[in-house]
C-alpha cells in the first residue's frame, strides 16, 4: 500500500491517493478510515453511497460490530441518493439497501439515517445542516464520473435536488433490478455543493472499469464534464483504489 500526496493549484488542501495491492486491501482500508472516525468523534454523522464498491465495506462493518469492535450507536447518517418512483419498501431501493447490508445488522436506530426524498429535497440539505454538517462522506465513483446521481453537466453549486439518470448510469445499474424491470429515469441526489460541504471526502475505487474515470477526475481539469473532478476543489479528499483502479493515475493528462 502507497500514499501520495498531492497539493492542487486549485486550493490550499491536499488530496491523499491511497493505492492498495488488492481491491480486498482497499475495502478495508476505506472500512477502517470511517471506523476510525467513527470511534474518535463524539457524535459522527456519516455520509453514506451505495453501489456495489460499498458491499465489502459495509460487510466490515458487520463484523466488527459482531465483534464488539464498533458501534454505530453515536452515529448519524445520510445516503448520497435514492431513485425516484419506487416504493419504500421496493428491494430494489436504496433505503432497501442500506438496511439489508448495514443498518438491519447494527445498533443504527431507525430516524438516525436519513435519505433524500423526491417530494422535498431541499429539506435534505436543512437537514443535515442542523446535525451540524457531514464529517465524513464516503463516495463511489461512477464510469461517466457521476458522484452521488450527479450526472455529467452536474452544476458545482447545486445542492440536493431531482435529477435525470443518463443511459449509461442506468445501464450500469440494471442488474440491481429484476429481469425486465426498467431501471427509473429520475434520481433525487445530494448536490456538488452539499458533496463538497462535508468537512471530509473518502472515495473508494476499485477494478479496471474505474481506471479511466479516476484518471479524468483528479489529473484531468476540473469540469462539469467530470462531476467527480470537482472534488479537486475540496481540501481534504483520500481516494482509495486498488492497482487496476490506479492504472492510469500518475500518467499525464
Ligand atoms: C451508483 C451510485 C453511486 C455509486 C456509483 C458506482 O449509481 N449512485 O453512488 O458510487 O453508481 O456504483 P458501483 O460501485 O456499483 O460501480
Amino acid at each position: 500500500m502507497t500514499a501520495q500526496l498531492a497539493r492542487k493549484p486549485e486550493n490550499t488542501g491536499v488530496m491523499e491517493i491511497i493505492r492498495c495491492d488488492s481491491s480486498a486491501q482497499a475495502e478495508r482500508e476505506t472500512a477502517a478510515t470511517l471506523r476510525r472516525y467513527i470511534t474518535r468523534t463524539a457524535k459522527p454523522a456519516l455520509g453514506l453511497a451505495t453501489g456495489r464498491t460499498m458491499l465489502p465495506v459495509y460487510a466490515w462493518f458487520r463484523e466488527w460490530y459482531r465483534d464488539g469492535e464498533l458501534s454505530f450507536a453515536n452515529s448519524t447518517s445520510f445516503n448520497l441518493d435514492e431513485y425516484c418512483g419506487l416504493a419504500s419498501d421496493d428491494p430494489s431501493n436504496f433505503v432497501s439497501y442500506m438496511r439489508r447490508n448495514l443498518f438491519n445488522h447494527v445498533d443504527m436506530e431507525e430516524g438516525r439515517f436519513h435519505f433524500p426524498e423526491q417530494t422535498d429535497p431541499e429539506a435534505f440539505d436543512a437537514r443535515i445542516g442542523d446535525s451540524g454538517g457531514i464529517g465524513l462522506q464516503l463516495l463511489g465513483i461512477g464510469r461517466n464520473g457521476h458522484i452521488g446521481f450527479n450526472e455529467p453537466g452536474a452544476d458545482r453549486n447545486s445542492r440536493t435536488h431531482v435529477v435525470t439518470l443518463t443511459e449509461s448510469t442506468r445501464n450500469a445499474n440494471a442488474g440491481d433490478f429484476p429481469a425486465g424491470t426498467p431501471v427509473p429515469e429520475q434520481a433525487v441526489t445530494m448536490g456538488i455543493a452539499t458533496i463538497l460541504e462535508a468537512q471530509r471526502i473518502v472515495l473508494l475505487a476499485t477494478g479496471n472499469g474505474k481506471a479511466d474515470i479516476l484518471k479524468r477526475a483528479f489529473h484531468g481539469p476540473v469540469s462539469s464534464d467530470c462531476p467527480a473532478s470537482y472534488l479537486q476543489l475540496h481540501n481534504h479528499v483520500t481516494v482509495i483504489c486498488d492497482g487496476a483502479a490506479a492504472a492510469h493515475l500518475g500518467e499525464p493528462s
